[in-house]
Parts: C-alpha cells; sequence; structure tokens
C-alpha cells in the first residue's frame, strides 16, 4: 500500500480513474487542475488580505463586496481539488505546497485605500483569468467534464473582474489600470485616475 502511494506520487499517474479515461490522461489533467487549485487558493486568501487591509472613504463598499468573492472562490478551490481527487489523484492544498509551486508572486500590497487595492486586484484577477482560459484549452480535448467546470468557473471570475473593474472605468469605458504590468504600477495608476476623477 505504501510502495503504491508512493509510486502514484513519483509518477503522477493514478492507479484507478474515471470510466472512459486511461491513467494517463487523468494524470495529465490533474496536473493542470493541480495548478488551478493553488491560483484559487492563492485568490480567497488574497482577497481575503484585501478585505482586512482595505482602508479610506470607500472602505464598507469594498470590504463587504470582497466576501462573497472569497466564498464562492474557495467553493471554486473545494470543487477543483475534489475533481482531482474523482480522477484518482491527490490534491495538494498545503500552504507550503502552493508556494513551492506556484508561477507568480505573492500579493504585493498591505494597508491602503480602496481604489488603490482594487487596481492592484484587476491584475490579480487578469491573470487567474488568463491561466483558467488556458487550462480550458488545454482539457477540452481530453476532458469535457472538467472543461465544463473550469468554464462555469470562468464566467464566475470574469464577473468579479468586472466588479473590480468598474471602480476603475472613466464614463467613457476607459481603464484608470490599462498597460499596468504590476500590481505596485496599477495601483498607482488606479490612484491618479481617482484623484483625476475628483478634480
Ligand atoms: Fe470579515
Amino acid at each position: 500500500m505504501a510502495k503504491e502511494s508512493k509510486k502514484m506520487k513519483a509518477e503522477g499517474v493514478p492507479l484507478y480513474t474515471v470510466p472512459g479515461l486511461t491513467p494517463e490522461q487523468a494524470a495529465e489533467i490533474a496536473a493542470v487542475l493541480q495548478d488551478r487549485l493553488n491560483a484559487l487558493t492563492d485568490l480567497h486568501l488574497t482577497l481575503k488580505h484585501v478585505h482586512w487591509n482595505v482602508v479610506g472613504p470607500h472602505f464598507v463598499a469594498v470590504h463587504e463586496m470582497l466576501d462573497p468573492q472569497v466564498d464562492a472562490v474557495r467553493e471554486m478551490a473545494d470543487t477543483t481539488a475534489e475533481r482531482i481527487a474523482t480522477l484518482g489523484l491527490s490534491p495538494y492544498g498545503t500552504p507550503g505546497a502552493l508556494v513551492a509551486d506556484r508561477s507568480w508572486d505573492d500579493y504585493s500590497i498591505g494597508r491602503a485605500g480602496a481604489i488603490e487595492h482594487l487596481g492592484a486586484l484587476d491584475l490579480v484577477y487578469s491573470g487567474v483569468i488568463q491561466d483558467h482560459r488556458r487550462a480550458v484549452e488545454a482539457v477540452g480535448e481530453l476532458d469535457p467534464i472538467t472543461e465544463d467546470m473550469l468554464i462555469a468557473q470562468s464566467a464566475q471570475l470574469e464577473q468579479y473582474h468586472w466588479f473590480v473593474r468598474a471602480h476603475l472605468e472613466t464614463s467613457g469605458g476607459q481603464l484608470s489600470t490599462a498597460g499596468a504590468s504590476s500590481e505596485v504600477q496599477a495601483r498607482s495608476q488606479a490612484r491618479a485616475g481617482a484623484k483625476r476623477k475628483t478634480a
């Protein structure tokens, strides 16, 4: 039993999987899903971090807007982890595994104004959603069940992204964060954009 478990982890190929897929296909899908699990866990923790650190005149609006997003993204992480388990593999949900595996940096902003955090969150959501789309493409041929799950998550994430971006948009449809390539840059562009609006 111990040997089999060790082998499964080392090779990443399960001993069984759902009917209609090979264990090798399941391993390929699970690898994509593990990265999405990391991203979703990171996202709901980051959203809660912002919920705690947002300050300024729009505190209540943003503080309260974020909690339903935290809950929904946490549910997405749960569904994703359980899909990995359903495929016959082991989802890794510990903080150490997440930090070791992820290809992105930790959220970089502590206590800051609402519009500054929203500017940074625009970039955070952009990254997660782009990677989710790539994951949809990667699993689509092999497994429409997993594809369907990721598509549903993407639709919800895009709506939350819109909630964030609506704060950064002018009536002419321009985003204050346009062209920003880092959270710090997005934060300062969002702050400058808000000043222009009130000037
Ligand atoms: Fe709270």
